[in-house]
């Protein structure tokens, strides 16, 4: 018998287990009893947002098969369920009437789960704004403090005696980046005119969700998730260092460390002067906030090199492909020792009290033969980051829990369905779930049970 490089046991008896999804990437049902329109469902209407012209409208229809998909995470034995809330199926347009109808739905899905022994985590925001809210500018309109702050009331009055485990943004950076820098998720908006706005607000929005939580529910957990990478210069110039310090201040910086009372990295980042002509009276201490938690979401490094075309950060991202490197479908290299780094930069943070790695996983090009599903660089993926966040752990104690990015294959935003991230692999056509071999091995992983080689 082989010893195992990595068990359960190693991360202790209270660590916490999990697995991740979100709303749009799995509901389907984007216009049933009533929800309303969001950015995302406007965005894929639009020529050449998403790959092969997909859209969310159905794809793996949780909507409809949440008690099966439940009924899996208990038969994986995962004790906690990462999800997100739907704010158009909770409140059509953004602010005023709610739909009884989608709190009805979350009723039923966090029942489920508890009648099942699994502990629910909700994130209120992951990346489906209201449509009617878009309107109106969205996150770079600082209305959006309000409604967002509304938002956050209902959901959290509605399912309180329920839920204990929040988290109010889902990587911020991205969202903000990718939605309103450079045009490539929804909204689409592009440029720092929209960024910067866009920026400030989500940082005054983590403080905002977690008091909301906090004054209804004292006693809640409440965290906010961040995506974070290991950036590493690709040759040892100075003006790669440099380059490499800037891009980490843009990715790993810049929503923590206003909130932990650190300010934004303008020194690194000087474009972000501009960020002054949005900052109030007071936002300096209204952004400060002490997460019972923070979220960490890490899947690969970036390597970087000076770029005097790239305006405002000169610095590129040097694809792994081209590096030659092993990696997912996505074009990520996997990197596991990032994973560690990562959870050593956020340790040191004083402020951080306790960390959670809320999302990590691969997608590969797996192959459905004979109802099965060997796909063994998932299991290794994850392996191998396990065995590096348990080192981790044994220095940077603050790691508490660790949930697998994600249940089910789901619409991958941009990307569509060609990426396939689940320890469930989805037929789209006959909604046909099969567990992949990782979803056995992370079973396997959860109950401890020694493999025999
Ligand atoms: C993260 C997102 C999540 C999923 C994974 C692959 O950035 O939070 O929704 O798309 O990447």
């Amino acid at each position: 018998m082989l010893k195992k490089k990595v068990s359960k046991k190693d991360f202790g008896e209270d660590f916490i287990w999990g697995i991740a999804s979100s709303a749009l990437q799995s509901e389907g049902a984007h216009n049933r009893d009533g929800k309303g329109v969001s950015i995302w469902d406007e965005f894929v209407t639009q020529k050449n947002t998403v790959l092969n012209g997909d859209t969310h409208y159905e794809s793996a229809d949780f909507y409809t098969h949440y008690e099966r998909d439940i009924s899996l995470v208990q038969e994986m034995g995962i004790p906690n369920f990462r999800l997100s809330l739907s704010w158009t199926r909770i409140l059509p347009m953004g602010t005023g009437d709610v739909n009884e109808a989608g709190l009805d739905f979350y009723h039923k899905v966090i029942d489920c789960c508890l009648a099942k022994g699994i502990e629910p985590w909700i994130t209120l925001y992951h990346w489906d704004l209201p449509l009617e809210l878009e309107k109106q500018g969205g996150w770079t309109n600082r209305k959006i403090l309000e409604w967002f702050e509304n938002y956050v009331r209902v959901c959290v009055n509605a399912f309180k005696g329920k839920v204990k485990h929040w988290m109010i943004l889902n990587e911020p950076m991205v969202f903000t980046g990718a939605g309103y820098f450079l045009g490539i998720h929804a909204p689409g908006k592009k440029g720092f005119k929209n960024f910067i706005p866009a920026l400030h607000h989500a940082v005054l929005c983590q403080a905002i969700g977690f008091r909301t939580i906090k004054e209804i529910v004292p006693s809640a957990h409440v965290g906010t998730t961040y995506s974070c990478s290991y950036v590493t210069p690709y040759s040892n110039t100075l003006k790669d260092f440099k380059a490499a310090e800037r891009v980490d201040a843009l990715l790993n910086r810049l929503f923590i460390e206003p909130s932990l009372g650190l300010g934004y990295p303008i020194e690194d980042l000087p474009f972000l002067r501009k960020i002054k002509n949005y900052i109030e009276p007071g936002d300096t201490q209204l952004m400060q906030v002490e997460f019972d938690f923070i979220g960490i979401q890490n899947y690969t490094r970036e390597v970087v090199a000076f770029c005097v075309f790239t305006p405002y950060i000169n610095a590129k991202l040097i694809p792994a492909d081209r590096r030659k490197v092993f990696h997912t479908l996505m074009d990520w290299e996997v990197y596991p020792e990032a994973i560690y780094e990562m959870i050593s930069k956020f340790s040191k943070y004083k402020g951080v009290k306790k960390i959670i790695i809320t999302e990590n996983g691969a997608s590969f090009p797996d192959e459905l033969k004979d109802g099965i599903i060997a796909d063994q660089h998932r299991i290794n993926y994850l392996e191998s980051y396990l065995e590096q966040s348990k080192l981790a752990k044994s220095i940077y104690p603050k790691l508490k829990g660790y949930f697998v990015w994600s249940l089910t294959d789901n619409f991958e935003w941009a990307e569509g369905y060609k990426q396939r991230f689940g320890l469930i692999h989805i037929d789209y056509t006959s909604q046909q779930r099969t567990v992949k071999n990782s979803g056995w091995w992370y079973k396997a992983f959860l109950g401890e049970q020694e493999e025999i080689e």
